[in-house]
């Protein structure tokens, strides 16, 4: 049945517990789904990476197969690095899968290099009909990525979008300057942007961010409103980053009225969700030119908005 249908597709595995993002993304976006199984979702044709995909994989060819060593022979054929996500035949999928290179999954140290070898992505459609993209959204098997993470000194794991930011999105970020941290405490990225070494970073958050982080020094916290802040005190800006817990509608208000400033270069601001995704606010963030969303690996009911090189 499969292949007969369509030349390629391009697959979109959902995040979990997130497959109703997933769904109203491509619906609003007017991508009409051919295929689900489990939580890959399979669309006609070429089609770009999906917010709410936690790997998305380009041009998935079907490919029929004769034995478990023909299947492993045929992707072994097609590249190096395979990522298996099973929608059934699990066993003769894993079986397959143990047939092909193996490749590092261990924590990577932050703003480590990332993988210039592409991952592939594959399932077994049916018992003879496998679904192969060679080249997917991330360097990572199923968009899946974890760090060697610090657990003593930074005071929240939020720190771990950022350190994911830095190290995927924006890894030629050169520190100097300004960095804001909003919505601060207890201290996270503000310790994030305090190890990369900005001359200055400023952090605000109504509650005080704690003592170990502002002995790091070098760091200006303003208990205060971030809604209040005006740019005008302020100089250039070289990263405004925000971890407010508030209304994406606001965060929006206050990104617009520093973007407007021209005096930041970059943004990235998590956007949060009450129990509801806010699609009418998070696409009014997408039309900001040349700014993203992403889901990062470590966003939960939130994702990620950045803007880089914003200012003239
Ligand atoms: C998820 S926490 C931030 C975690 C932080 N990024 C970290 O790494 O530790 C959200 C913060 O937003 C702050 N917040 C909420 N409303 C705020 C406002 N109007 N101005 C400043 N901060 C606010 C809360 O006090 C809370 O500390």
């Amino acid at each position: 049945m499969y292949r007969s249908l369509m030349n390629h597709y391009t697959g979109y595995l959902a995040i979990h517990k997130f497959e109703a993002e997933l769904e109203r993304e491509l619906e609003i976006k007017g991508i009409p789904i051919a295929l689900k199984k489990d939580r890959l979702y399979l669309v006609a044709g070429d089609h770009p990476p999906m917010i709410w995909a936690q790997v998305s994989a380009f041009k998935m060819i079907q490919i029929p197969i004769t034995s478990i060593k023909d299947g492993a022979k045929k992707l072994r054929n097609l590249g190096r690095n395979w990522a298996l996500f099973t929608v059934g035949n699990h066993r003769r999928a894993q079986l397959i899968q143990e047939e092909l290179p193996d490749y590092p999954i261990k924590p990577i140290p932050f703003r480590m290099a990332i993988p210039k070898l592409p991952m592939g992505f594959w399932t077994l459609l049916e018992t003879d009909v496998i679904l192969a993209a060679t080249e997917t959204s991330s360097p990572f098997p199923l968009g899946e990525m974890t760090f060697q993470e610090d657990k003593t000194t930074p005071p929240s794991r939020a720190y771990l979008k950022l350190w994911e930011f830095f190290t995927v999105y924006a890894p030629e970020a050169i520190s100097t300057g300004t960095a804001i941290d909003v919505g601060s405490c207890p201290g996270g990225w503000t310790w994030v942007l305090r190890t990369l070494n900005f001359e200055n970073t400023i952090s605000v958050d109504k509650a005080p961010i704690e003592k170990r982080i502002m002995d790091l020094g070098k760091i200006e916290f303003r208990q205060e409103s971030a809604f209040g802040l005006d740019p005008k005190d302020f100089g250039e800006i070289d990263w405004f980053c925000s971890d407010i817990i508030c209304y994406p509608e606001r965060l929006l208000t206050l990104v617009k009225k520093f973007r407007d400033s021209g005096k930041v270069k970059n943004f990235i601001c998590t956007i949060k969700y009450q129990s509801v995704t806010d699609w009418e606010n998070t696409l009014k963030f997408l039309e900001i030119p040349n700014s993203y969303i992403v889901h990062l690996h470590h966003n939960k009911h939130e994702v990620t908005w950045f803007l880089k090189g914003a200012a003239p």
